[in-house]
């Protein structure tokens, strides 16, 4: 368990899909967003999940004073060479919209055939004890799928209706809340994470 159950941390992303996620799965913590403390967000200028995982918890503890915990997450695909990768939240432009996003996909992808369409969401979730801390928690994930033709289902957010999960037999947008809160990239590392400090007793 992270810290004391009254400790308060805070969640470096303005990202509702995210942020319902990751309250839900850390739902034994404290933990409130970065907007209700009117945060700014910081630009996302590193060139890999990690180091925009960690500038996002570094700037969320240097303006709150807590404890703070990111989320970089995205959506790899091979036949794109790996693209949208970290620019996944604003690859169709920096205004894009889900939508928007999903739909480049699509069309990037229209003549790929189905033995060419492997992908994975990748999450790296970094804690920052405060804004100085040296050695952040850092913990990562992935998860296998294939990239559908066309959008399925409607829960979920971003990338998930076109995300297929062979196991499941359906997209992730089709799977319950719950369910995807148990197999998702973010679900297993923000439970390796919990392993972590679980071993150094916090
Ligand atoms: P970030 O806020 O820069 O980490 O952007 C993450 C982006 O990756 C989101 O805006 C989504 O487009 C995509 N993404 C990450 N995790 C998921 C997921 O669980 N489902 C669908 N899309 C996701």
């Amino acid at each position: 368990m992270l810290f004391n159950h009254s400790d308060k941390i805070v969640l470096a992303s303005n990202n509702r899909g995210k942020i319902k996620e990751i309250q839900h799965i850390l739902s034994g913590h404290t933990i409130i967003t970065q907007q209700s403390l009117n945060i700014t967000e910081i630009e996302e200028t590193g060139s890999t999940f990690v180091e925009n995982a960690i500038l996002k918890a570094k700037n969320a503890a240097l303006q709150s004073n807590l404890p703070a915990i990111a989320d970089d997450s995205g959506l790899v695909i091979d036949a794109l060479q790996g693209a949208p990768g970290i620019i996944s939240a604003r690859y169709a432009g920096e205004k894009a919209t889900d939508i928007d996003n999903l739909n480049l996909v699509l069309k990037n992808m229209a003549s790929i055939p189905d033995a060419k369409r492997s992908a994975r969401f990748i999450c790296v979730i970094v804690l920052m004890r405060h804004a100085n801390d040296p050695f952040p928690f850092i913990a990562q994930a992935s998860w296998e799928g294939k990239i559908l033709t066309a959008p399925q289902g409607s829960n979920g957010f971003g990338y998930d209706p076109i995300f297929w999960l062979d196991k499941e037999n359906c997209s992730s947008a089709e799977l319950s809340p719950a369910k995807k809160n148990q197999l998702s990239h973010r679900a297993n590392a923000l439970q390796l994470l919990e392993q972590q400090l679980l071993s150094h007793n916090l």
